[in-house]
């Protein structure tokens, strides 16, 4: 029987090891520009959603604690678009409430709750107690307690080196918002700094 024309071609390819990895190389590239390269573009992930404002002093000091305490590592912060998750959290995370957020704390641990519908669920006394001693209204959590956070004071002074850092990367504060932050944030607890920041989490969407 006659050699089929392009059954011979594909038999070069599968037994050169170099061709085969050129040509994997190359499609897996292809497929990834045209899967990421329109997302820097498109409205939809690139501008913020009606309603989404860069994070306030004390909020950006709270969301700063979040992370030196890895709480992201038992919370995600992105409810996806599924009946389970959404009647649980509320409206599913849509990418124009984070062009505000670097480095975005979407993560994928949840040892605890998703939090980005957090904010407004309960009050600011609710987080006080909790983030001291969670047991003390969740009996069965097993999240640690944080009471340091209730006696240190927010780090006044590194928030506007950290504010004109955001700017950089398109964040839009403004001068003067920037000259007033350490001000903004007098007086003010670690705790304090966490509970704004927890209380604002996905509220843009009503
Ligand atoms: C070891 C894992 C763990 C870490 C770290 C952790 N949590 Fe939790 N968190 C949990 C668990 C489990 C729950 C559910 C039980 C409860 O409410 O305490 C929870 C609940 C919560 C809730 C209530 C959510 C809801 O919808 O009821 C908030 C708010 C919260 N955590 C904030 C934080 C913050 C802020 C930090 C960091 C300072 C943090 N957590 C660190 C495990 C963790």
């Amino acid at each position: 029987m006659a050699k089929n024309h392009a059954v011979g071609g594909h038999e070069k390819i599968e037994t050169s090891n170099f061709l085969m990895i050129v040509l994997i190389l190359l499609t897996v590239a292809v497929g990834g520009l045209v899967e990421i390269v329109p997302l820097f573009f498109q409205r939809s992930t690139t501008q913020p959603l009606e309603g989404v404002k860069p994070y306030t002093a004390l909020q950006l000091a709270g969301r700063d604690i979040y992370q030196r305490e890895g709480c992201y590592g038992c919370h995600s912060q992105m409810v996806r678009p599924f009946r389970s998750e959404t009647l649980r959290y509320g409206h599913y995370s849509m990418a124009g409430e984070f062009v505000y957020d670097h480095p975005f704390q979407w993560g994928s641990k949840r040892t605890g709750p998703d939090l980005h519908r957090v904010g407004g669920r309960y009050s600011d006394e609710w987080h006080r107690i909790h983030l001291n001693n969670p047991r003390d209204l969740v009996p069965e959590s097993n999240m640690p307690a944080y009471p340091w956070l209730a006696r240190n004071a927010v780090d006044a002074e590194g928030l506007a080196p950290r504010m004109k850092a955001l700017r950089t990367i398109g964040v839009p504060y403004s001068d003067e918002e920037i000259s007033k932050s350490a001000e903004d944030v007098k007086g003010k607890s670690e705790l304090d700094a966490v509970v704004a920041y927890l209380q604002v989490l996905g509220t843009a969407v009503k």
